[in-house]
């Protein structure tokens, strides 16, 4: 194994395509040469979702949407956050030798935050230390993630440096980043300019995991396209295309420019055809599993608490020994 990987997902909602080809499908890969933690991660939602049962029913459906795209419970560990106490009582420490300055900084805080920055709640704001001592008490070595969480990796390696400074040399490493390319950025299927995402109000945008065959087969075909003849790769142009024709390739794991070749005189209706099928076929599988899931919801929280024992026991000790460093034992 190559290292330890940590990495978060928010239950703010449930899973679409954007989702698993830009994130997931990538942490069921790492399995195979790092040793996984996997966190869905309810106190960072908690920033945005003010509601129970929304958030006991998407903590689920994403631990179900999880399991059946690939992470193996067997082999890595997949649990909660509120479940192992460690990420709250290290974000205290962390809060402590976090300038202010350092969140001031912080993007993603000024996007959510909006224009009424004095209503924000102060999670929001120290949001990303919560994510660093995510990340630290596993003392995890490599951190895959989206380009909108850049900035909060640097600053977690900050952070680590700052507790090491102070207290002791190298007790956290730096966690590296590891970010996850552009190219698998999914895009709407009404406008191919906007990111695929679970908020956007048309529900025909984008493919969920939970849709089944025939949705997705209809989404397809109902996808925006445009009247030039011939499938090609230009984004700007023709970003419905493009994106249409990434999605393709990502799927069947195929080179974009091979593909493009492939349908470069095709209809746009029998592109979506083709394209409707491959979803389907790669897609059904997940979702029947999803289901099979979900009907069984004791079953995913006895994941979820084997998870969450099994995370307890590597993050605990790390988080009693940087009690013993700042003095607290
Ligand atoms: P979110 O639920 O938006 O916080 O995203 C969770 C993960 O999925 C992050 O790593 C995102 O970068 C990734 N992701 C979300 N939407 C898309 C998309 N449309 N295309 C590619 N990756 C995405
Ligand atoms: N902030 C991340 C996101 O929105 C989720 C997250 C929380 C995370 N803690 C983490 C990602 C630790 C990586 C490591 O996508």
């Amino acid at each position: 194994m190559q290292g330890r990987i940590f990495s978060g997902i928010q239950p703010t909602h449930g899973i679409q395509l954007g989702n698993y080809l830009g994130a997931i499908r990538n942490w069921v890969r790492l399995q195979d040469s790092y040793e996984c933690i996997y966190c869905i991660v309810d106190q960072h939602a908690l920033t945005t979702v003010h509601d129970a049962a929304e958030m006991r029913r998407n903590t689920r459906e994403v631990a179900a949407a999880l399991i059946a795209s690939g992470i193996d419970p067997a082999r890595s560990i997949l649990f909660v956050q509120s479940r192992v106490e460690a990420h709250s009582r290290l974000a205290w420490v962390l809060n402590c030798v976090t300038p202010l300055g350092w969140l001031n900084r912080m993007t993603q805080f000024k996007e959510k935050a909006g224009k009424h920055k004095e209503n924000a709640p102060v999670g929001l704001f120290v949001y990303p230390v919560l994510q660093a001592a995510d990340i630290l008490a596993y003392r995890a070595t490599h951190v895959p993630v989206g380009e909108d969480q850049k900035q909060h990796l640097e600053l977690s390696r900050d952070i680590a440096a700052s507790f090491n400074r102070r207290f002791a040399e190298d007790f956290f490493p730096l966690p590296e980043p590891m970010i996850q390319a552009e190219a698998a950025r999914v895009m709407s299927l009404r406008d191919g300019t906007k990111k695929m995402s679970k908020s956007d109000p048309s529900d025909m945008s984008r493919i969920n995991l939970t849709d089944d065959a025939e949705t997705i087969a209809s989404k397809i075909r109902k996808a925006k396209s445009d009247s030039i003849l011939g499938i090609s790769y230009e984004p700007e142009a023709r970003p419905e295309a493009s994106n249409l024709l990434s999605i393709y390739a990502a799927l069947a794991d195929r080179e974009r420019a091979d593909v493009a070749a492939e349908y470069a005189e095709a209809t746009f209706a029998s592109f979506k055809e083709h394209l409707a099928e491959l979803c389907v076929e790669k897609l059904s599988p997940i979702n029947a599993e999803m289901r099979g899931l979900l009907a069984n919801p004791d079953h995913i929280d006895a994941v979820l608490a084997d998870g969450a024992a099994r995370a307890e026991a590597i993050a605990r000790p790390i988080v009693e020994e940087a009690y013993r460093l700042v003095g607290f034992r």
